[in-house]
């Protein structure tokens, strides 16, 4: 493995992502699983990930979060949070609530796990049955009440965009009566599943404004009894996000296949190989692989990033971005205004203005071509 000159030596990975696997019984049409899943199904075995997380720990990881695909899939999630727990690590629970019965959440809790973040898609069985083509919303209201049941603070995870941004007042409603510590009202980023329906499901200007209103409103009200995030699209923003808190600083994310990535979706990018933790430890991958090293710190910039007062606060933004909206993953993230490419961004966005238009455009939801069995209910 070659090592990038520029590239600075990091911390230890703070934060292991364990994508355990693709598979998933939600077809969400903002899915951020790759879009070729379907391509990487030869999933880690059972000592495969007990390796993983013995070396991740090794190398100073303190938090494991298992997500997936939908993390419940796998049989052995019991045993992989039972390990994860007895290594010290702070384990983190990201599902759909879907196959969380009340035997597996109580070997769970045996088991040590931390903490858990329950996704829905709307406040309402009609919508979030039609933006998951599945008819999961009472087995996710099952899924919170034994969250609650079992004593765990509960985090719900509401993905917002076009289709469900005016509903976010009965959102906060829904997550009121499960009994929701945090919730977060992610503004859906445009990768993957997401960026293939990006017209469909990119709000307009009107929409974010009122949507902002509403949870400050909210705020007042429940006056820290709820923790409430709300996180604005970066396509209404003009400065980029830095990305995963800069390439391979904290994060290290383990793909079901084993590909170890420094976010979910630089897989996509070109020019670059990924490590796979079959052939390769993660100390390996994470100081000396090239995968790693390529996007570390600034001296990889170029021009507007390269000379840019903020480089060090942003890093350029996100690498996968730059890859999908500039064609050239050094780039400067497109969100910018100083980015030459901002323009189209700019484009993109007074599109969505236009309501019709938006309303036409048919989603493709994830494994599906369209929606067999639901209608569209707006
Ligand atoms: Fe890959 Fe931002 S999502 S670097």
């Amino acid at each position: 493995m070659s090592t990038a000159a520029t590239a600075p030596t990091p911390g230890p990975p703070l934060w292991l992502l364990a994508e355990l696997t693709y598979a998933c019984p939600l077809h969400c049409a903002f899915c951020y699983n790759p879009v070729d899943f379907a391509a990487h199904e030869d999933e880690l075995s059972t000592e495969d990930w007990l390796r993983v997380l013995n070396e991740g720990r090794a190398l100073g990881a303190v938090q494991c979060g298992f997500s997936g695909g939908e993390p419940l899939q796998r049989k052995d999630l019991e045993i992989l949070v039972s390990q994860a727990h007895r290594l010290g690590y702070y384990t983190n629970l990201i599902t759909s609530g879907i196959g969380l019965s009340e035997a597996r959440i109580a070997a769970l809790k045996r088991a040590g796990l931390d903490h858990i973040q329950l996704s829905f898609q709307d406040s309402t069985r009609e919508v979030n049955d039609f933006l998951s083509s599945t008819r999961t919303f009472d087995l996710k209201r099952k899924a919170a009440a034994l969250i609650k049941a079992y004593d765990y603070e509960m985090v719900m995870n509401c993905v917002i965009h076009r289709l469900n941004i005016d509903h976010v007042e009965r959102i906060v409603e829904l997550a009121v009566e499960i009994g929701a510590d945090y919730l977060e009202l992610a503004n859906v980023q445009f990768y993957s599943w997401a960026h293939v329906n990006r017209d469909a499901l990119l709000p307009t200007r009107d929409q974010l404004e009122r949507a902002e209103a509403a949870v400050e409103t909210w705020r007042a009200r429940l006056d820290g009894r709820m923790k409430l995030f709300f996180v604005v699209p970066d396509y209404y923003e003009s400065r980029p996000k830095k990305c995963m808190n800069g390439w391979g600083s904290v994060f290290l994310t383990v793909a079901p296949d084993g590909v170890a990535l420094p976010c979910h979706t630089a897989r996509m990018l070109p020019g670059l190989a990924f490590p796979n933790v079959r052939e390769a430890s993660l100390a390996d991958i994470w100081y000396r692989s090239e995968g790693f090293n390529r996007y570390r710190g600034t001296g990889w910039m170029k021009e507007p990033c390269a000379s840019c007062p903020e480089r060090e606060r942003d890093y350029g933004g996100c690498r996968c971005q730059a890859y999908m909206l500039a064609a050239d993953p050094a780039a400067a993230d497109p969100v910018c205004d100083k980015s030459v490419h901002h323009a189209a961004l700019l484009a993109t966005v007074e599109r969505a203005q236009h309501a019709d238009e938006a309303a036409a455009i048919p989603l493709v939801f994830r494994g599906r071509r369209e929606s067999a069995e639901l209608k569209r209910p707006f």
